[in-house]
């Protein structure tokens, strides 16, 4: 077998690559599979799935800004049925895995959805706990290290896929919310997600988006979401998936070096298309350029002394 220096073991899965599509920012792959072979991703983290089908915020609700933008979508989709007999099977065509990410208003929603996921094909389940869009749930189970546990063992006992819990960056200290996922028998942590925000119109003195606040991504984010990565990977023994402002190879670089063993990447698909395609490319030039058996050789080994 040929020796790929870019693969990554994330939870017993082999990734071709460590460049993971993050979920709501790819859809479910089909318009990008016109443009590219997206089987050349590690994996592809969908679009956010509910129990039944959900419309999403009114618009507008999405907003630009300096290096990044404001969305408020508001977990928009067909429901998981809809999903696993529509959805999926494309993507088995394809033969990537599939990361499931799943929200909902209840803990017994967060269930029932990671336990009827867990009877298909999909690879892994990602716990959205951090959507900063939507009333009823999303970020109110994400933000307190106890909700974070609660919810977590919940949905630990309904699951038979690896877990990652993706973490909100709206809380006071991420460490003590990673280690609540860990507790609670995650198998990975996936962050950061957006950070709440809003943009204002002063000509007519409204907000921009008509949720009024949405969640803030892109190349702005960077900074924070490296700080998070580095704090949670030092707080916890499970794999981190980093993510965050991630636009080419070499942000992708710095995640892995603060302790990341995958990466996502998001408003890099919006800003191009190709994005996540290249970024794959780009890295295969840096292992080759700086001589690694195995890109998973420069996670974690940030200097700081
Ligand atoms: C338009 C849009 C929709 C998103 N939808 C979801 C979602 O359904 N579930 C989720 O966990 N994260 C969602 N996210 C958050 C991203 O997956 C990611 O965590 C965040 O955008 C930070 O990464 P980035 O700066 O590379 O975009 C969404 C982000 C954007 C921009």
């Amino acid at each position: 077998m040929i020796h790929n220096p870019l693969s990554v073991n994330l939870c017993n899965i082999e990734l071709k690559n460590p460049v993971i599509t993050a979920s709501g920012t790819f859809a479910c792959g089909f318009e990008y599979g016109k443009l590219y072979d997206i089987s050349k991703l590690g994996a592809i983290s969908v679009k956010g799935i509910t129990r039944e089908k959900r419309e999403g915020n009114p618009s507008p609700r999405i907003a630009e800004t300096y290096g990044g933008i404001l969305n408020s979508v508001g977990l928009q989709n067909p429901g998981v049925e809809i999903f696993a007999k529509n959805l999926l099977p494309y993507l088995e065509t394809q033969k990537i895995p599939v990361i499931a990410n799943i929200a909902g208003d209840t803990e017994q929603d967060y269930c029932y959805l990671a336990e009827r996921l867990s009877n298909t094909s999909v690879a892994m389940i990602e716990l959205n706990i951090s959507c900063p869009n939507v009333k009823e749930g999303g970020m109110a189970f994400g933000v307190k290290p106890d909700s974070v546990y609660k919810i977590t063992k919940a949905v630990r006992k309904y699951c038979k896929k690896p877990l990652m819990v993706k973490l909100s960056p709206n809380v006071a200290d991420i460490a003590e919310n990673a280690i609540a996922a860990e507790k609670g028998g995650a198998n990975a942590i996936s962050l950061i997600n957006t950070i709440k925000g809003m943009a204002v119109n002063a000509e007519t003195r409204r907000p921009i988006l008509k949720n009024i606040t949405g969640g803030l991504s892109g190349p702005a984010i960077k900074p924070i979401a490296l700080r998070m990565v580095w704090e949670a990977s030092r707080a916890v023994k499970i794999p981190i998936v980093g993510m965050g402002g991630i636009m080419t190879a070499t942000d992708a670089v710095e995640f892995m070096l603060c302790g990341a063993t995958a990466v996502q990447v998001g408003t890099a698909n919006l800003t191009n298309p190709l994005n996540a395609s290249m970024i794959i490319d780009e890295l295969r030039r840096y292992v080759d350029k700086n001589k690694l058996k195995s890109i998973s050789d420069i996670r974690g080994q940030l200097i700081t002394e």
